[in-house]
């Protein structure tokens, strides 16, 4: 069985996440414009939950009436924990970053509550991911829209240039997540929202789990503890900071993400129930201090 400790990660991710990108694509040569492509996405093995309307972590996200003028493609490569859009209200002109776009169904929501006069980057570093976001983009017909290529780890955007940062269930598989929200602070103006669905862990989990591969690359062994996350927060400057834990993975759950991993399934399903949930995480960056005079500035 693969060991995340001793493995390159962000290689194992970008290969899987990949691969579920290609798998898509040849679907849609294969059957353009038809429904099941969600199982497809997943059959490539495992991602965020699996996939599929069984999946415990990235099914029922998105009521269809916020999806249904989307590209089937970008819905059905939906791999996230949460619907990070419906966090905070998006106002017309602001600049949004996704971070680990993937097919870029949250880039794509969130442009239309921009509107024209704003715009959303979308950031992922794995290539057949980004050419899957801007086939979605041409169909979607949205200008207001741009995918960038590079890392969570160092975004390529300059200081204080968006308004809100959004990201769905990829934070768990950074291997420096201070480096991903110091760099979320970094871009973020002041005053700037970070709005967020993750995977986290309430409590201890086995050491098993955490360094098996297959967990870690389908967001489960690298979610970080909700006291860790908050605290990982504030010390790259962010306020404001709430962690909610809105789904629970229960037996059956746990069950289900288990089942791929080389793991014994009957014996760690109940060490894990109840511990791995999906999270919205809000923070923000402090707005900045009206200068007042040569000394309250020094
Ligand atoms: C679980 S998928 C989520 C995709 C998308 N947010 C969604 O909700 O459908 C993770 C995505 O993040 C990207 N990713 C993972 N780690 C990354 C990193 N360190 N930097 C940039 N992209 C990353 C992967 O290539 C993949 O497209």
């Amino acid at each position: 069985m693969a060991d995340s400790t001793t493995l390159d990660v962000p290689a194992a991710v970008r290969e899987k996440y990949g691969a579920i990108a290609k798998s898509i694509g040849s679907l849609r040569q294969a059957s353009r414009g038809s429904s099941g492509q969600a199982d497809a996405s997943c059959r490539a093995g495992g991602c965020c939950g699996g996939g599929g309307d069984a999946d415990p972590i990235s099914s029922h996200l998105y009521p269809e009436t916020q999806t249904r003028d989307l590209p089937p493609e970008a819905v059905a490569v939906s791999l996230g924990c949460g619907n990070p859009t419906a966090l905070l209200p998006l106002e017309a002109g602001q600049t949004v970053l996704d971070l680990g776009s993937g097919g870029g169904i949250d880039v794509l929501l969130s442009a239309r509550r921009v509107g024209p006069t704003g715009k959303v980057y979308g950031l992922d570093m794995t290539d057949e991911m980004l050419a899957l976001a801007r086939e979605n983009q041409r169909k979607a017909g949205v200008t207001n829209v741009e995918f960038l290529k590079g890392t969570i780890e160092a975004i390529p955007l300059p200081d204080n240039s968006v308004d809100v940062v959004i990201s769905n269930c990829v934070i768990n598989l950074s291997t420096d997540k201070d480096a991903v929200f110091r760099e979320a602070f970094r871009v973020l103006r002041p005053g700037g929202r970070f709005a967020v669905s993750d995977v986290i862990v309430r409590g201890e989990v086995p050491a098993d789990v955490r360094r098996n591969m297959e967990l870690w690359v389908g967001c489960i062994a690298g979610a970080l503890k909700d006291t860790e996350y908050t605290s990982k927060l504030a010390s790259a400057g962010f306020t404001d900071i709430e962690l909610d834990p809105w789904r629970v993975y229960h037996l059956d759950d746990a069950r289900a993400f288990l089942t791929d991993s080389g793991l014994d399934v009957d014996a760690l399903a109940p060490q894990v129930e109840g511990r791995f949930a999906s999270a919205f995480i809000r923070a923000r960056k402090p707005a900045a201090v009206a200068c007042c005079g040569p000394q309250c500035c020094a």
